[in-house]
């Protein structure tokens, strides 16, 4: 099946099933070079009078390379019956993986980005905003042991959706 363009709102995403609950797998980089993690924090919502996803990234992560290095990004939601894809791109780090090889996916490009073929709902993102989670600011300590304890901050990314896809 090929993709269509649409708008996000054409979309009808439901942000907390699909984030949190389906998961996505967020790619960063270029056709030529690029890697793809699994995701279930993040948003969708509007700033800046654009429609945009917020997504959150450790540092020690692979594709926060990719991120960095890349002014785009792609958000791909998939079907249920991918889920230990998704699980796998989750537990697997593209340093020491070859993800593309070892689950079957198969890339596309879209605008000058990197999504998957699988995916029902592919978002194109163009990085506007990049910050660190401040460890001060967190207003509760639970969150700072659990989450921070041992592993490195997340880093804030707002992407613009440039493009929005779905399954035809
Ligand atoms: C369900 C699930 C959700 C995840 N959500 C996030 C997330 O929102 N942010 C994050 O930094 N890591 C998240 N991870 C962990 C990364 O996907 C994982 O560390 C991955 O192996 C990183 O791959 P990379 O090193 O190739 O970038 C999640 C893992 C799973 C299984």
């Amino acid at each position: 099946m090929a993709f269509i363009q649409t708008t996000p709102d054409a979309l009808g995403i439901e942000p907390f099933s699909t984030i949190g609950g389906t998961w996505f797998l967020l790619t960063a980089g270029t056709p030529e070079a690029f890697n793809t993690m699994t995701c279930s924090w993040g948003a969708l919502g509007e700033i800046w009078n654009a429609p945009s996803v917020t997504a959150y990234v450790r540092t020690s992560r692979y594709t926060h390379e990719f991120l960095e290095k890349d002014s785009r990004f792609t958000i791909s939601v998939f079907p249920e019956e991918m889920r230990p894809t998704l699980a796998y791109c989750g537990s697997h780090s593209g340093r020491d993986f070859d993800k593309v090889k070892e689950t079957g996916l198969t890339p596309v490009t879209l605008d000058g980005a990197v999504a998957f073929e699988e995916a029902s709902i592919v978002l194109v993102c163009e990085k506007v905003y990049a910050q660190m989670l401040d460890a001060d600011a967190i207003g509760d300590p639970e969150i700072l042991e659990r989450y921070y304890g041992l592993d490195e901050m997340h880093k804030m990314y707002i992407g613009r959706i440039v493009a929005a896809y779905r399954k035809g």
